[in-house]
């Protein structure tokens, strides 16, 4: 090839890949900091599958702010320490109104020629404390709140929470810029996180703060990035050479503009009757918010003012936290009874004497398994505590020993299905007991649509659970397939269904056609098959019939797919409704962009093994490389491995491979091998 032809070839991906960054950097911006969506989910899904591919057959162009490179890093064996360079103080809280107005009156002692004081009122996320820190507008670091004064060093695992922007969203970024928010898991994540760790028969989150705190201190950032979280930044920690505005409020109006996700319910307050007004608004909406919220925080809006008031100990004497009462009450347990799930799962639900808690009354609380239940030890007629924290399904945290009355009930597992009356099984070593019946189980039936039609499914908007309740309920519906064979005129007829709404869904039923084979394999609601199973199952299937032809051991080369998931993939292919099911689904229209074939050549068939640290490439990157060409990576090197790429600091590895007769690759030939 003549220079200027391989110039231009080796452009050609660079072009098509910045152009892909670019676009998807937007499109998140959109979603997360504006909470205005320029595209739909899918086609989101698609671009990042593309960039995904071509950045795995071209592994040189791959950097550390590729939105692609939010996941990747491998476990660490602990985190390291850093220290803030100004310390993160917590607030003093206040639960009357007298001690607000006591906050109130001592600021304006200090600015006697001020009538009111004007503030920033927001809400007090409840999760944990976070600070980032942007090099010339570049993500170079996260850490923790820690003691205050040193943090842990969370760098990789905040980075794969997509709401940081990983790149400021300006010409001039400061050259320093530390911001400090809060991270949390919203109450829809850690219900379906709860609810999918119970069915696996795993430990429960206790609550959103616990489960926020508990994976982002994961030491393998690949389980952070599989836990549903999010963040809001609620100030500022750092900066230099760079200007912001001198108030609280402009201040994260600039911070938003350039990329950072700002809770929408920050609202400016002249005075502190306006703060008190805010707090009973807030109060009142609490429960109907995504997020668990535990009071308000006060904020002196003019930053100069901050400076001059200062700090008492730990803590400002511009800011307040305005708590809401606790959200703990007592009850008794009428009687236990087991809710159905998608999979057949029976969950074990109290049914209590209402109680008002948390601003509604509660007369339900989920007991997650039997496990759960046992260790609690749980039984009818108990007095129990519950607690409710903002919509999350309320649950019972622990019985009243001295309160127990003689008849109270042992609780036991019920032989067969509440809904259907097939037998009830439980397997080996598993928490979870399930119902036989399958699709004969109408409660399964129901819950399957629901998967189907979810957000992170199908995305079939308007399709909410009272509606499926009706569709299942007059046997218009029995599975996802006869969903795109609903007429206007049926749904029309349906309760609280007018022909305009109906017109409307079943133009979302349409729609939802086009998909992703990710989305499309996560919809299907095969079990212990997650978000990150579809996607791994889809980028080595690439399409469905391969995957519908394969057996079990070759769904376990798969990546992180193991034997239990394999043998689920397996039973639900090979099972003939299920075909019959496909094959309907796949009549009715559904589909979805192709997944670019692996280049053909010298990796074809070939086993790696990978060991030492590579420069310019991650391991799942190298990984990815190696599988996308046709190869196939190991964790052993054996007389079957035909290639060792040998990193910086090879392990035992190398010796191994050595005394084999096995070809050795240094970083430098696998590259060349790479691009060849
Ligand atoms: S400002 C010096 N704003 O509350 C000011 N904190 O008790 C420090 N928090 O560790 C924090 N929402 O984790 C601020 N809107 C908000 C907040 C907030 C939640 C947490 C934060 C901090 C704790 C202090």
């Amino acid at each position: 090839m003549k220079p200027d032809k391989k110039a231009r070839a080796a452009a050609a991906p660079a072009t098509r890949i910045a152009r892909l960054r670019a676009l998807l950097e937007r499109y998140n911006y959109r979603y997360h900091a504006l909470d205005d969506p320029e595209v739909p989910d899918a086609e989101y899904d698609r671009l990042m599958l593309e960039l995904r591919a071509m950045e795995s057959a071209h592994p040189e162009l791959i950097t550390p702010d590729s939105p692609t490179q939010r996941v990747g890093a491998a476990p660490s064996a602990a985190f390291a320490a850093v220290r803030h360079r100004m310390a993160m103080l917590s607030l003093d809280n206040a639960f009357t109104e007298e001690e607000v107005r006591d906050f109130d009156r001592r600021i304006r002692e200090r600015f006697p020629q001020l009538a009111e004081i004007a503030y920033s009122a927001e809400p007090k996320l409840d999760g944990l404390a976070f600070s980032a820190t942007y090099e010339h507008g570049l993500y170079v670091r996260g850490a923790t709140r820690g003691d205050g004064e040193t943090g842990e060093d969370v760098t990789q695992n905040l980075k794969t929470i997509a709401a940081l922007p990983l790149r400021l969203r300006t010409d001039a970024p400061p050259r320093v810029l530390e911001v400090r928010g809060e991270v949390f898991m919203p109450f829809a994540g850690f219900r379906r996180f709860n609810h999918e760790a119970a069915a696996r028969g795993e430990k429960i989150l206790v609550n959103p703060r616990n489960a926020a705190a508990g994976s982002l201190r994961q030491l393998d950032p690949r389980i952070t990035a599989a836990r549903p979280l999010d963040l809001f930044i609620y100030g500022i920690g750092h900066v230099e050479g760079g200007d912001l505005p001198q108030h609280h409020g402009r201040m994260l109006q600039v911070l938003k503009s350039w990329g950072f996700k700002i809770c929408p319910l920050v609202r400016a307050a002249k005075s502190i009757d306006e703060c008190l007004a805010y707090y009973s608004e807030m109060g009142a909406s609490r429960s109907g918010l995504p997020y668990q919220i535990d009071g308000v925080v006060y904020k002196v809006d003019d930053l100069e003012m901050q400076r001059q008031l200062g700090f008492v100990s730990r803590a400002p004497r511009w800011a307040l936290a305005h708590k809401f009462p606790a959200e703990e009450a007592l009850t008794t347990v009428r009687d236990v009874e087991f809710q159905v799930g998608r999979t057949g799962t029976l969950t074990p639900v109290a049914r209590l004497e209402p109680v008002f808690v948390g601003g509604v009354t509660v007369s339900n609380a989920t007991l997650h398994n039997m496990d759960e239940l046992n260790r609690k030890d749980i039984r009818i007629g108990d007095t129990v505590v519950i607690r409710r924290a903002g919509d999350v399904i309320p649950e019972v945290v622990r019985v009243i020993a001295e309160r127990r009355p003689a008849g109270a009930k042992l609780v036991v597992m019920p032989s067969v299905c509440p809904e259907c009356g097939n037998p009830v099984v439980r397997e080996a070593e598993q928490a979870a007991a399930r119902c036989t019946g399958g699709r004969s189980c109408p409660a399964q039936r129901r819950e399957e649509i629901r998967h189907f039609a979810s957000r992170r499914a199908l995305n079939i908007q308007g399709l909410g659970d009272k509606l499926i309740d009706q569709l299942v309920d007059a046997n218009l519906v029995r599975t996802p397939a006869d969903l795109f064979d609903l007429q206007t005129a049926q749904l029309a007829a349906l309760e609280r269904m007018g022909e305009k709404s109906a017109q409307k869904l079943h133009a979302a039923i349409a729609a939802s056609r086009q998909t992703t084979l990710p989305r499309f394999l996560y919809a299907l609601g095969i079990r212990d098959v997650g978000e990150a199973t579809a996607l791994a199952l889809a980028l080595h299937f690439r399409d469905l019939e391969p995957l519908r032809r394969a057996d079990q051991a070759e769904i376990q080369k798969v990546q992180d797919v193991g034997p239990a998931v394999a043998e689920h993939v397996v039973a639900y292919v090979h099972d003939a409704d299920n075909g019959a099911l496909l094959d309907r689904l796949i009549g009715a229209g559904i589909g979805w962009p192709p997944i670019a074939a692996p280049a053909q050549g010298e990796f074809d068939g070939k086993s790696f093994v990978l060991t030492g640290t590579l420069e310019s490439l991650t391991r799942d990157a190298a990984h990815d490389a190696i599988a996308a060409r046709g190869g196939k990576v190991t964790g052993s090197v054996s007389k079957k491995t035909h290639y060792l790429v040998a990193g910086a600091d090879p392990g035992s590895k190398l010796a191994k491979a050595e005394e084999l007769g096995i070809t050795v690759l240094d970083e430098k030939a696998f590259l060349e091998m790479l691009a060849r």
